[in-house]
């Protein structure tokens, strides 16, 4: 009868509506290769916060820390097979992608974090967001982590301290350029592999911020960290164009927002980090921090420095004027 067919399509409406309530949320994964307790890790966790308050029941994110799920090998690649979604490697990661985000790994070529702030935030730095996009490869923000030191098993105080030892690099021909302008032997290997290359001295030394010299425990294992700051370890987190475009639009803007607002976040605590960590190592008393007098540094500065005309033709001559002129 009527009344029966009535009452069967209202039972299907009802199921249907309930079963849209109770759909899984859908899954946003973020894969990144530091601890908890980093800015980028910290960043991470505060996106999940924001998007699941924002988005209840409909996004869920997922946080992998310390290359649990992907490491620095493969997980750009992973990102445009859509096996994650959010990754955000450091700027010297890219160089398979594109050459022009090689100007963040020129040896002294940012006085300070301001500096590099300025030049990401200001119109090259902003274009450099959309140089991937060829690759299928969406720059959606910088984060900071800071400037790196130099850490070593014997003390770096002149360049010449540095002539014949190995260093771990991330996989980038400028920073391998960079050793070898200080006759030192890079060798290109994925962050997760560093303490151990450190602890059983299969290498000598390496450059890392004080956030991962810290978190990863490098100065357990290393007994001077020259303070150098040489050069920048910051970050772009990056999606890939086919997650990006799936989502509705509404969502997405949802989403870019409340990774604005971590970054942000993120920003904060690696501005907080430089001198905490620092001083936690130094407290720690497991490693020397060694200061360079200026005319030290100044030897660092002029052995290193000819690495920019070796790569100012791919990166671009334009873009390393404006970078300078953020040295304000
Ligand atoms: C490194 O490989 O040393 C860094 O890029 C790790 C990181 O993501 O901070």
């Amino acid at each position: 009868s009527i009344k029966a067919f009535v009452k069967l399509s209202t039972i299907t409406t009802m199921l249907v509506s309930s079963s849209q309530v109770f759909a899984a949320p859908v899954e946003i994964k973020f894969s990144h290769v530091v601890a908890e307790n980093t800015p980028k890790g910290q960043m991470a966790l505060k996106f999940k916060e924001l998007v699941e308050l924002r988005l209840p029941g409909e996004y869920q994110v997922n946080v992998f820390p310390n290359s649990q799920l992907f490491g620095d090998n493969n997980e750009v690649a992973a990102l445009l097979l859509n096996d994650v979604q959010f990754v955000a490697p450091s700027l010297s990661k890219f160089e398979r992608y594109t050459k022009k985000l090689q100007i963040f790994d020129l040896p002294f070529l940012f006085s300070d974090m301001e500096a590099v702030n300025r030049f990401q935030q200001g119109e090259s730095g902003q274009k450099l967001l959309g140089s991937m996009k060829r690759k299928g490869i969406v720059g959606l923000g910088y984060l900071h982590n800071g400037m790196k030191q130099l850490s070593a098993s014997s003390p770096l105080i002149l360049p010449t301290d540095a002539s014949g030892k190995k260093f771990r690099i991330m996989a980038s021909d400028v920073l391998a350029a960079q050793f070898q302008a200080i006759d030192a032997i890079p060798v290109k290997k994925p962050f997760s592999e560093v303490f151990t290359l450190l602890q059983t001295r299969a290498i000598d030394g390496q450059e890392n911020t004080w956030s991962n010299i810290y978190s990863k425990k490098f100065y357990e294992v290393q007994s001077y960290i020259t303070e150098s700051n040489h050069g920048v370890l910051d970050y772009m987190v990056v999606t890939s164009n086919t997650f990006w475009k799936s989502l509705p639009a509404d969502k997405r803007t949802i989403i870019k927002t409340a990774l604005d607002e971590a970054v942000a976040y993120g920003n904060e605590i690696a501005a907080a980090k430089v001198n905490k960590d620092k001083e936690t190592i130094v407290a720690s008393k497991r490693s020397e921090v060694i200061q360079l007098s200026p005319e030290q540094r100044q030897q660092w500065v002029t052995s290193m420095k000819p690495v920019w005309s070796q790569f100012e033709a791919k990166i671009g001559k334009n873009l390393i004027q404006a970078a300078e002129a953020s040295n304000k």
